[in-house]
């Protein structure tokens, strides 16, 4: 039935606002909206289903398509736009009410079917991409990453420069799926490390304005659930998990560090968890694993009160193995871990698991614990009101 609906006979566009058109144009033409003569009319049914089929989706289709998304799904359900304009500091609600008054008269019909057809595009252009894209190393390619193989390291390469790494939720999928495909690959280790000025900037705080159609209350659960699993991944990675930080390190970059078996800093290194600032809590099994390692003082200041550390400071807490001059950072580090690499890799697995093995229980636990806290966290005032607060500053330079 879905893909049927693709024999399209005519072809209509959202009247998106410029911005939003500009973009959806350049990137999505793939996603055009295409709608049958009349006759053919999505059921409550198929209706039903696409909702479901869209939980199901893989990787984030981004924010043009959540809003069209968004903006069908109202006017199918509610009808026409005639709640009241929110205001332009409140962006998200006001991108969302652009987004679902743009749709003009459409009838609620003709938004059910079109909101059914763009979600069978999504489906069918996520399972076309699926499986085509292994290398020879038996790895996908990646839209925010960049996985390398090569001296017997997988690298895994945070690829969104421009964003400082950010971690958004296509970000999260596709670090725990290249951590699935390098604990069975043929490497020694795996090595996480940034590209550009910084290593990674955290969680990218657009996962929080990015609200589905079901409200906020199904991102956070969405997004609780993503992150559960990402920190499950790297509790339970078979192999020694290697951290080259190559810049500034902020939020779960800095607080799933617990977990690797070994920290490689340059001096330009900062490390930064402001989840108080962010009206959030800690993350990343940190709440246990910091104050196992640096002491309760420490880590409190730390995880409570947003404390930068140094390189050198966060390597003196035990956080950090080594700290290395900046000007010699990547090759010094290259080549140890080049020689570590030779070493007999089923010895050095096991030694790693006899040593997390027992951890392994609590650590679980632990995250958890903090994947529930943040869910309520992510709905609170303060978190909302930083969020906001941030892209309004961002707005003013
Ligand atoms: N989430 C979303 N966007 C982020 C981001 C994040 N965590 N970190 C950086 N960016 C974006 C910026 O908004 C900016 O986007 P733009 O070019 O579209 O304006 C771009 O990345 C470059 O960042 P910018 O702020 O201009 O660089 P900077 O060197 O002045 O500052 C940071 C870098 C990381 C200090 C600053 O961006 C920041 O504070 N980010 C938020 C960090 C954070 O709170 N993370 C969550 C922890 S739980």
């Amino acid at each position: 039935m879905a893909t049927s609906l693709f024999c399209a006979q005519r072809c209509w566009r959202l009247p998106f606002p410029r911005a939003i058109r500009a973009r959806t144009s350049r990137n999505l033409t793939a996603l055009q909206i295409h709608t049958t003569a009349g006759s053919m009319q999505a059921s409550q049914q198929d209706f039903e289903k696409a909702q479901n089929n869209l939980k199901l989706l893989k990787k984030d289709p981004g924010n043009d398509v959540k809003l069209k998304l968004y903006a069908l799904f109202k006017q199918a359900t509610q009808g026409l736009c005639n709640a009241p304009k929110p205001s332009m500091l409140d962006f998200v609600n006001k991108a969302k009410w652009d987004a679902w008054k743009s749709l003009g008269g459409m009838t609620q019909d003709d938004a059910r079917q079109s909101y059914v057809e763009l979600v069978s595009s999504l489906v069918s252009s996520e399972s076309n991409t699926e499986g085509k894209a292994l290398s020879s190393s038996g790895h996908r390619s990646y839209e925010t990453l960049q996985v390398i193989c090569e001296d017997n390291i997988t690298k895994i390469i945070l690829s969104r420069p421009e964003k400082k790494n950010a971690i958004n939720m296509q970000m999260y999928q596709e670090i725990g799926q290249a951590l699935e495909e390098a604990g069975k690959d043929e490497s020694t280790f795996t090595v996480l490390t940034g590209l550009g000025d910084y290593y990674c900037s955290g969680n990218d705080l657009n996962n929080f304005t990015n609200i589905p159609p079901e409200g906020k209350e199904k991102m956070a659960s969405d997004a609780a659930v993503i992150l559960e699993a990402f920190v499950s991944k790297i509790i339970d990675f078979p192999k020694p998990l290697i951290a080259v930080i190559n810049g500034p390190a902020v939020g779960i970059s800095v607080t799933m560090l617990g977990m690797f078996d070994i920290v490689y800093a340059t001096d330009r290194a900062t490390f930064h968890t402001p989840f108080s600032q962010l009206g959030q809590s800690p993350e990343g099994c940190s709440s246990y694993t910091f104050p196992q390692i640096m002491g309760l003082a420490k880590a409190t200041e730390v995880l409570l009160f947003n404390k930068v550390l140094t390189a050198q400071k966060a390597c003196d807490l035990g956080l950090v193995t080594e700290v290395f001059p900046d000007s010699a950072f990547q090759q010094e580090v290259w080549s140890r871990l080049k020689e570590y690499a030779k070493l007999p890799k089923n010895s050095l697995a096991f030694s790693k698991q006899l040593i997390r093995e027992n951890e392994k229980e609590k650590l679980h636990a632990v995250n958890i614990q903090e994947c529930e806290r943040l869910k309520e966290r992510w709905l609170s005032e303060e978190c909302m009101n930083a969020i906001i607060s941030f892209f309004q500053n961002k707005s003013k330079l």
